[in-house]
């Protein structure tokens, strides 16, 4: 049995190595069957380490062949060797060069992370410890060095030789073979390291920054694919003009390269001057890949990017630090997307994504502040709360110093911090020192798990024409931290007067407001608006200012006005879906509901489609109707999916009866009559359109044969994955052929096949289980592949709430044992995966009691990789 502090890493216990990289020259020799790595570097003790001192490297995996100090063999007394790492028990006390040689063998790497192959390209994955499974090292990003690369491969399968950097020289090896000499001038730390060879096409463009350097800009891609490029590049050209206008940071090298991979553990990696992608985040066709992987290719080419900056010319110190740079990298590039699309509709959406997936993990098992202080597996840390949360904190601090301030304290973490790896701490002082303010209440948010829960409460008074507003919050136990003290909360609110429009008030009491913005500090505070004309309905948590849950007293009535009226776009998306959740969940838990209630919130939808102020795409999310986990969130305790996929379904079905027509109607007016184009404003139309087809699908009965035109006229894969989506998802009669259809029509492109998983996956029938154990049996399922398996099964965990938590626990197991299969290949695909049983405290005793079992067998039959062992014990002990 496991105890709780085995491999248990305390950020409490930080301290710097006793020697320093000083440079690091690598010499790689890529054949077929292995690859042959000679590492030299140059290292330094510290001022402070004692003679003697040992030096113990990173290693992962790896079988030393040779070891030498300053070019003499080291003696098989004087280190030791072994699964872990190398320790060199008296290295010299003064600037010293180690050379080791160890040999890898990438082909049989599917861990992915370290060298591995990827469609015969040899690739690299090295954060956050990678780097230790190619070479000895100090794999920790506190250490900083410049590195010099020589890559030599056979000519024929590796035309391409990639590095970090600059390429300093390359030519001819004799033998078939050639190299590539490449440079990185910058000391960056080992996570950043990369290296490509292989057979690829590229296309290529040029950027010149704005100090007038003109940067090669390249993306390389399996033959034939270039075309598929072109999204890509254009997204980054656009994220490097971004970056100088809105923060002034500019790009520092010559060249910027961007290969596509298709095995790939997550989104895309920033190694300096050679990002490495996921090629779903590159590939992109109309017909091949739809509105929603467009805008993620847009965002992830920006986000690699921003990390030039806010990641590699600043990194961070340790990985408790990981924040420091996701959540940061993340603002960024939810920036670049407001500004290159919509605002109020891109808020919309990541406010929706954080609600879907982080709120439900930081209110269950896994929850951890978005800098944690202890891990066992720190790739189990790469999570929505280290990124989404965390880009929420940056927005609040953005919200609390105004734009203007913001910037200035951005400058000074660029100007003092440059080159450096360093932490949360010093990234609050640049705000501290720019803005003359104290945030170590506002650093709780860095500290503290869990979502508040802020309550708000009114009252007027029409004789002294005041009204009052209470705001109170309360923070839940997370695991390992009983008590929360209040957060630094900033509420960004309005007044709404009886016909609308913002009211004003004569003079405040009770705590501070400036201009829209109140700051909840304490436990609760109670404002005294004096000179209010009339009783006001509150607006509050504009534009989602804090990532908090919100409960209020307001009516139906309030929320639906609000819904109307707020010239906050956010609160009016966010006021009607806080009524149908509330209706949905109501009747989720047998409450019948009222008739009147609904009929309103028809009105208020109705009144909103119609209104010609208001852009397609914003219309789209407001008839997008909550998602099953929000409305289960809702419920909050004892909760039957089954229960609440059929009330969601119902809802719908009431809503859209009586206005099928005007719907249907609508939905023809919005066909395309444009040339395909990705651009926000036709991406908007095709959304709606496609929201309206959900809506009569699910509650019209000729929605099905509409979605099922729409799926064979499709001249898009946009429109044509959302038909397919919508079949499935109501498990129309067409459902089962239009699947078929689209797995051979597209047979042959992976990423299409993707869509097919992620689609089969939704199914709400009782088959869905049973189709999927066959599609994963099949002899050609690529089961090494990460985004086949995360298409399937995530989606299925993630997504389809009622099948995975089926009462006969079916679906448990069906996850458990998959689970299982994949751990002994790749642990942190396994471990991903396994994220989706944290719904577990959610539900109702039988479920969670089947769930609890496929756990426990899990963790008892098998012998389970530190990832998969972390997630599961974190869970069952939750
Ligand atoms: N740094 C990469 C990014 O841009 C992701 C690396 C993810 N690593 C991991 N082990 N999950 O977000
Ligand atoms: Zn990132």
């Amino acid at each position: 049995m496991r105890t709780e502090t085995e491999h248990t890493i305390f950020l409490k216990d930080y301290a710097e190595t006793p020697y320093s990289v000083v440079s690091v020259d690598m010499d790689f020799k890529i054949e077929e069957a292995s690859t042959r790595v000679r590492t030299q570097i140059t290292f330094e003790p510290r001022p402070t380490t004692e003679p003697g001192t040992p030096l113990v490297l990173d290693g992962d995996g790896l079988t030393l062949s040779s070891i030498a100090v300053d070019g003499y063999p080291v003696m098989l007394a004087d280190y030791a060797a072994n699964e872990t790492g190398l320790t060199l028990a008296e290295p010299p006390h003064r600037r010293f060069v180690l050379e080791t040689e160890v040999h890898l063998k990438p082909e049989d790497n599917k861990k992915l992370m370290g060298l591995y192959r990827s469609g015969g390209t040899w690739c690299t994955q090295c954060e956050p410890e990678g780097f230790r499974r190619i070479t000895y090292y100090l794999d920790r990003p506190d250490i900083l060095a410049p590195f010099k690369v020589r890559i030599t491969a056979p000519r024929e399968v590796a035309p391409v030789l990639l590095s970090n950097g600059n390429l300093i020289d390359k030519g001819d090896a004799g033998d078939g073979l050639h190299y590539a000499l490449w440079e990185d001038p910058s000391p960056k730390p080992a996570y950043l390291f990369a290296l490509v060879a292989g057979d690829l096409g590229s296309i290529t463009d040029s950027f010149t920054t704005m100090g007038g350097r003109k940067v090669d800009l390249a993306i390389y891609c399996t033959h034939g694919k270039q075309a598929e490029c072109a999204y890509a590049m254009d997204s980054l050209k656009r994220s490097m003009a971004w970056d100088e206008k809105r923060f002034g940071r500019e790009y520092d090298l010559d060249v910027f390269n961007i290969v596509a991979v298709s095995d790939f553990n997550f989104g895309a990696m920033e190694n300096k001057g050679l990002n490495i992608f996921n090629d779903k985040l590159v590939f992109a066709l109309p017909e091949t890949a739809s509105d929603a992987n467009y805008a993620n290719i847009e965002r992830v080419i920006a986000h690699e990017y921003f990390h030039n900056w806010t990641g590699n010319r600043i990194t961070c110190r340790d990985w408790f630090q990981l924040c420091l740079k996701e959540g940061l990298t993340v603002y960024r590039d939810q920036e670049f997307s407001s500004d290159e699309r919509s605002r109020p509709v891109q808020r919309i959406h990541d406010v929706e994504n954080l609600r879907i997936t982080q709120f439900p993990e930081d209110g269950g098992p896994l929850a951890h502040p978005p800098r944690p202080d202890h891990y066992r597996e720190i790739n189990n840390f790469y999570t929505t709360t280290v990124y989404q949360k965390g880009s929420e904190v940056v927005r609040m601090l953005a919200t609390l110093l105004g734009e203007a301030g913001f910037r200035k304290g951005m400058d000074l973490y660029f100007e003092r911090h440059d080159g450096e790896a360093t932490t949360i701490e010093a990234f609050l002082k640049v705000f501290e020192d720019a803005a003359g303010i104290d945030l170590s209440q506002f650093g709780q948010w860095y500290t503290q798990a869990g979502t508040p829960q802020v309550t708000a409460s009114d009252s007027y008074d029409a004789a002294s024409q005041t009204y009052t507003l209470t705001l109170a919050q309360n923070t839940l136990p997370t695991p390992n931290q009983p008590e929360k003290p209040p957060f630094v909360i900033p509420v960004k609110f309005g007044l709404l007067g009886p016909n609308g429009s913002p009211m004003g008030w004569a003079s405040v009491r009770g705590g501070t407001v400036q201009d829209d913005l109140i700051v909840l500090d304490s436990e609760s505070v109670t404002l005294t608006f004096e000179g209010v004309a009339n009783k006001p309905v509150p607006s509050l948590f504009r534009g989602f200012s804090a990532p908090i849950k919100l409960s209020t007293s307001l009516s139906q009535q309030d929320l639906l006005f609000l819904a109307r009226h707020d010239s906050d776009p956010f609160n009016r998306w966010d006021a009607l879906q806080t009524v149908a959740t509330g209706l949905m969940a109501r009747s989720a838990t047998g409450v019948s509901l009222d008739a009147g209630d609904v009929d309103a919130l028809r009105e208020a939808i109705m009144d909103t489609l119609a209104n010609p102020d208001l852009d397609d795409a914003f219309k789209a999310l407001v008839i997008s109707m909550p998602d099953e986990t929000v409305i289960a969130r809702q419920i909050g305790k004892d909760v039957d999916p089954g229960a609440v996929a059929v009330a969601r379904r119902n809802l719908i079905r009431t809503l859209v009866e009586p206005v099928s027509e005007r719907l249907e109607a609508y939905y023809g007016r919005l066909a395309d009559t444009a040339p395909y184009s990705p651009d926000a404003r036709q991406a908007g139309r095709r959304s709606l359109r496609n929201g309206l087809l959900s809506l009569l699908t699910a509650g019209s009965s000729r929605g099905a044969a509409l979605a099922e035109a729409q799926y064979k006229d499709a001249s898009n894969m946009t429109d044509r994955y959302a038909a397919l989506a919508i079949s499935v998802h109501n498990w129309t009669a067409a459902a089962p052929a239009l699947l078929g259809d689209f797995r051979t029509r597209f047979a042959g492109d992976p990423l299409v096949f993707d869509k097919w998983l992620m689609a089969s996956s939704q199914a709400p029938d009782d088959g869905v289980i049973e189709r999927m154990s066959a599609v994963l049996a099949a002899p050609d399922f690529p089961r090494t592949n990460p985004n086949r398996l995360r298409s399937l099964l995530g989606g299925f965990v993630m997504a389809n709430p009622a099948q995975f938590a089926r009462e006969d626990g079916l679906g448990f197991r069906f996850v458990t044992e998959a689970a299982a299969e994949i751990d002994q290949v790749n642990p942190q695909v396994a471990a991903r995966i396994l994220t989706g049983f944290r719904i577990l405290p959610l539900l109702e005793a039988k479920r969670r009691a089947s769930g609890q079992a496929a756990l426990e067998s899990l963790r008892s039959q098998h012998q389970l990789s530190r990832n998969t062992g972390d997630i599961v014990d974190r869970i069952l002990a939750g």
